[in-house]
């Protein structure tokens, strides 16, 4: 190759890792964020490198032909520590799996924001605080499983707009107050509801000695 072809294609490629550097990726920075709030003793985000153009290739994490993320596929992998609110700008996430580690703190109520997620996967952690009411944004939702935690509070009644809702999980709580029973709710077992002290199902209507004050 000519000297003067070799040098353009030189500057050419600098150029383009400079304006892919400036430019950044705001997924990225997302999901490293999560990472840093992360305590992760098995090394299962080691791949996750802020400075790769995009996270598609980070193990756990599938993104879409626009290298868009889609899934993050963390269950059973030993994780504690906390979740983020910068998870809620993954526009395009359809799967947040991260079920049975061991995370604490409060569900972000940025989560309201992934308008494409499908299954909102929290179960077997130790988060704490109340299931936040703008999860009623969620309109593609199918999958809430939020079981085996130590959530409190009442279950937000803008869940029942959700129509795509089919599997809602929420026993195992301290959640308190009623059980909805329109809309998605008309088809959830109550045995999804089990085993939070103070929330009453309407098979318990007229039980006055249940305390289910919920404030
Ligand atoms: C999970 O992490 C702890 C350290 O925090 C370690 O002792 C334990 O062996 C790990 N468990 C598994 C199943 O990897
Ligand atoms: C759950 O989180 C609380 C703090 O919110 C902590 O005191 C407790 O030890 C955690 N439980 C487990 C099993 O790690």
């Amino acid at each position: 190759m000519a000297m003067a072809a070799r040098f353009w294609l030189l500057s050419l490629t600098l150029s383009v890792s400079v304006v892919g550097l400036v430019r950044g990726n705001s997924e990225s920075d997302a999901l490293y964020t999560l990472r840093k709030s992360l305590s992760d003793p098995d090394n299962v985000l080691q791949s996750w490198d802020p400075t790769l153009v995009n996270p598609c290739t980070w193990f756990h994490i599938t993104c879409n032909q626009d290298n868009r993320v889609t899934r993050l596929d963390l269950g059973n992998s030993n994780l504690s520590g906390h979740l983020v609110p910068e998870l809620g700008k993954l526009e395009h996430l359809q799967y947040l799996e991260l079920y049975r580690n061991n995370i604490q703190g409060t569900i972000p109520a940025e989560l309201g924001n992934l308008k494409s997620l499908v299954s909102l996967d929290l179960y077997n952690n130790n988060i704490s605080g109340t299931i936040p009411p703008s999860l009623g944004k969620l309109k593609s939702l199918v999958f809430l499983r939020l079981n085996d935690n130590r959530l409190s509070g009442p279950i937000p009644r803008d869940l029942v707009g959700l129509a795509s809702l089919k599997v809602v999980d929420v026993s195992s709580n301290d959640l308190c107050g009623t059980i909805p029973t329109s809309g998605p709710f008309e088809h959830i077992p109550l045995s999804n509801f089990e085993n939070n002290h103070r929330l009453e199902g309407p098979e318990l209507l007229g039980l006055a000695s249940y305390d289910t004050n919920c404030s």
